[in-house]
């Protein structure tokens, strides 16, 4: 089996900013107060994912799974350690990234494919087949500033899902999408994954990281705190509350967390 992605060691660290204005600084150095300070938001991260594997990425808002990604993507370098991939990389890993808020919908999607590495024969190719997906009708032509929340999230996931990829990121994705469109973005998911490309899929519905992912990570405050078979993670990530009671299917139910 082909190694895809390769951590090791990996740790990144961001400064918090106590203060922000000169003189609340100098007031604050003065009084011997921190004025900064800086944390792991990932800390010594080890693990590979082989070509063709699923895993799925979990864990509590700020544990750093959007970091950990970043460092996949490239986007970010590990300040200590190793993040290395083989293979081109696509995916979603923030929603809008890439486009321009002026920019209609049409040039965006030459924008966003040419961001991710699409050249323009290549985009003329899969024009309709973007345009089809992302399915925002008239809006093709206005600019995407205008665009609500979840068909801005369309628009990138079409663009990402039509790049010729080995590694696919998908980073909560399906947040702000409909029922209809978090069902169509899942079967192609599903399809990439089938198709024998790496998936890291980071989402908060347990319900869709079973379906899609053969193998779970969770972060806790940066570190890796479970790696391992999807049901028992999901388990773990609940902390040993109790299991599935009837509110926290509603709950799951209610967010859509099911698809
Ligand atoms: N550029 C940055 N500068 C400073 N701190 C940052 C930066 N990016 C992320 N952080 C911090 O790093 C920590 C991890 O953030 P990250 O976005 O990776 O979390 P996450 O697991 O994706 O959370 P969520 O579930 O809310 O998306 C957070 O405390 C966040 O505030
Ligand atoms: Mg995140």
């Amino acid at each position: 089996m082909t190694e895809s992605i390769v951590v090791e060691h990996a740790s990144k660290s961001f400064t918090l900013r106590y203060q922000r204005t000169l003189k609340q600084m100098t007031v604050a150095m003065a009084k011997g107060r921190d004025i900064s300070d800086s944390f792991l938001a990932v800390n010594d991260v080890s693990f590979s994912v082989q070509q063709g594997e699923s895993l799925g990425l979990m864990g509590l808002n700020g544990s750093g799974k959007s970091t950990l990604l970043k460092l996949i993507n490239g986007i970010m370098r590990p300040d200590a350690g190793s993040v290395r991939t083989r293979g081109r990389i696509a995916g979603l890993i923030a929603t809008g990234a890439g486009f321009h808020p002026q920019l209609s919908g049409r040039d965006n999607i030459y924008l966003n494919a040419a961001v991710l590495g699409m050249t323009e024969a290549e985009t003329n190719r899969k024009f309709d087949a973007i345009v089809e997906f992302a399915d925002v009708g008239k809006h093709l032509d206005s600019p995407v500033g205008h665009y609500s929340s979840g068909m801005f999230a369309r628009l990138g996931f079409a663009v990402a899902i039509h790049v010729d990829s080995d590694i696919f990121l998908a980073d909560e994705v399906l947040a702000v999408g409909d029922r209809p469109f978090k069902r169509k973005c899942l079967e192609r998911m599903q399809e990439i994954r089938d198709s024998g490309r790496t998936l890291v899929y980071v989402s908060h519905a347990a319900g869709s990281v079973r379906k899609m992912c053969d193998r779970l990570i969770v972060l806790e405050q940066g570190r890796l705190g479970y790696d391992g078979p999807v049901g028992p993670g999901i388990r773990y990530l609940k902390y040993d509350e109790e299991p599935d009671t009837p509110e926290d299917e509603q709950l799951d139910e209610d967010l859509g967390a099911d698809i």
